[in-house]
């Protein structure tokens, strides 16, 4: 099939520039950039004012497949991704089993074949996800792994985490670290702060993550490891990763856009929708994220796509699962709340949503170029409109922005060169 994609403005991570120019795709390849170009067998994609972007890659999510297809499954997670104009996800081991060896590892990509997006498992650091034993990492990579992680649990002891960051090391794959040490966390239920106070909740501080930050910027530092620290939520944490990259150590960090569009004040009522791990912090928190990201010190923006069934959340408070639904409204909040704000540029903001996670991952792309593939996200700056969970491709709808009007949304989506998504309807 062959598409051209006129009058966009296209838009270059890179080089931090945008220009306006035609696109040209056969075959699944971008096969010309340039200002008019015409071709009569092409469908033609109308995209005056909106941005062609390259194919976005949202790297923390939860498929949920293999063990709890009721909250979500490869297909269902992926015409989520689709939808909301990720070409690419890399989703996280916490599955029942573990991808904690080959044979889950190859399972996901198996299923993952033809769905219209594309699945980079991330494979566990310890057996079980449960800090005791070493998995076979060098497997793991053989069949497919791009990182590894125990997600959803920290690896409370710091030998383990030693000893995995030196395998790591060795197979060059970077550690994703989710930080919380359970001794300073254990059994809190939200921010600990005036509202965890009035509201009578025990509270997670903030020094449950950056204990964990400290001591696994310091693990990375004696191995050598690359380490990417997933949904960093404070200050102190930003703070620790911009001193370790002035210090030129191998670490990287990723935010959720809940963590720089919400407050602890969202669970007010009991929201079991805003209860999420880690939790959502105070204002300060939430600008030295928005500061984090302008300048850099934060690498990738990323969902933390938590997909948990109705029933599941409908609970007492404390009872409630952690997690909420993301890939269906990133773009619109990195748009509203950091783009139209003046915060990010367009590039910048693609660079965090794509470019940055690629490397990170040692993914070849993240730009448009003359003969890559053409994985493709564009995007209407304008289109404004209002979240409806009952509209969302996710089987779970555990989002607290419901009804929250978002200004910039992804109108179109091309996958290996296939259009998935156009007008923001799946493409069957
Ligand atoms: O809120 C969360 N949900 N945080 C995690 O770390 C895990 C995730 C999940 O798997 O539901
Ligand atoms: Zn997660």
């Amino acid at each position: 099939m062959r598409y051209l994609i006129k009058g966009g403005i296209i838009v270059d991570p890179v080089k931090e520039t945008l220009a306006q120019q035609d696109l040209l795709i056969d075959q699944g390849l971008i096969v010309n950039i340039g200002a008019d170009i015409s071709d009569q067998e092409a469908k033609v994609i109308e995209a005056t004012g909106r941005y062609v972007c390259p194919g976005l890659l949202d790297m923390h999510v939860h498929l949920r497949e293999p063990g709890y297809e009721y909250k979500e499954d490869i297909a269902s997670g992926t015409r989520a991704a689709a939808m909301g104009g990720f070409t690419a996800v890399a989703c996280m081991p916490n599955t029942n089993p573990v991808a904690d060896n080959g044979s889950v590892i190859s399972y996901i990509l198996q299923r993952a074949q033809g769905m219209p997006s594309k699945v980079y498992p991330i494979g566990a650091l310890t057996k079980g996800s449960a800090g005791k034993e070493l998995t076979e990492m060098a497997d793991l990579k053989e069949s497919g792994a791009v990182a590894f992680s125990d997600d959803g649990q920290p690896v409370m002891d710091a030998g383990m985490m030693y000893r995995v960051m030196q395998y790591a090391a060795m197979l060059d794959l970077p550690v994703i670290s989710h930080c919380e040490d359970l001794s300073l966390a254990g059994g809190g239920l939200m921010h600990e702060g005036p509202i965890s106070a009035m509201l009578g909740l025990k509270g997670i501080p903030a020094a449950a993550e950056e204990a964990m930050v400290a001591r696994d910027i310091l693990l990375a530092e004696a191995t050598g490891c690359k380490l990417h620290l997933a949904h960093i939520s404070t200050v102190g944490s930003v703070r620790m990763v911009r001193q370790a990259k002035e210090r030129g150590l191998k670490v990287t960090a990723e935010v959720g856009p809940h963590h720089f569009t919400l407050t602890e004040e969202a669970v007010q009522g009991f929201n079991t929708n805003a209860k999420v791990n880690p939790p959502l912090r105070s204002m300060k928190d939430v600008e030295a994220i928005k500061e984090g990201l302008k300048d850099g010190v934060i690498d990738v923006i990323a969902t933390d796509h938590a997909p948990h069934a109705f029933h599941e959340k409908d609970a007492e408070f404390q009872y409630a699962p952690n997690g909420l639904i993301g890939l269906e409204t990133a773009v619109g909040l990195v748009f509203t709340e950091l783009v139209h704000t003046g915060i990010l540029s367009v590039p910048q903001a693609v660079a965090r949503l794509c470019t940055n996670p690629r490397k990170i991952l040692g993914l070849p792309g993240g730009f448009l170029d003359i003969g890559g593939v053409a994985d493709i996200t564009i995007i209407d700056p304008e289109l404004s409109d209002v979240v409806d969970p009952g509209k969302m491709q996710s089987k779970s709808k555990n989002t607290p922005f419901g009804g929250r009007r978002l200004t910039g949304w992804p109108v179109a989506t091309l996958c290996g060169g296939v259009l998935v998504m156009e007008n923001r309807q799946l493409q069957e």
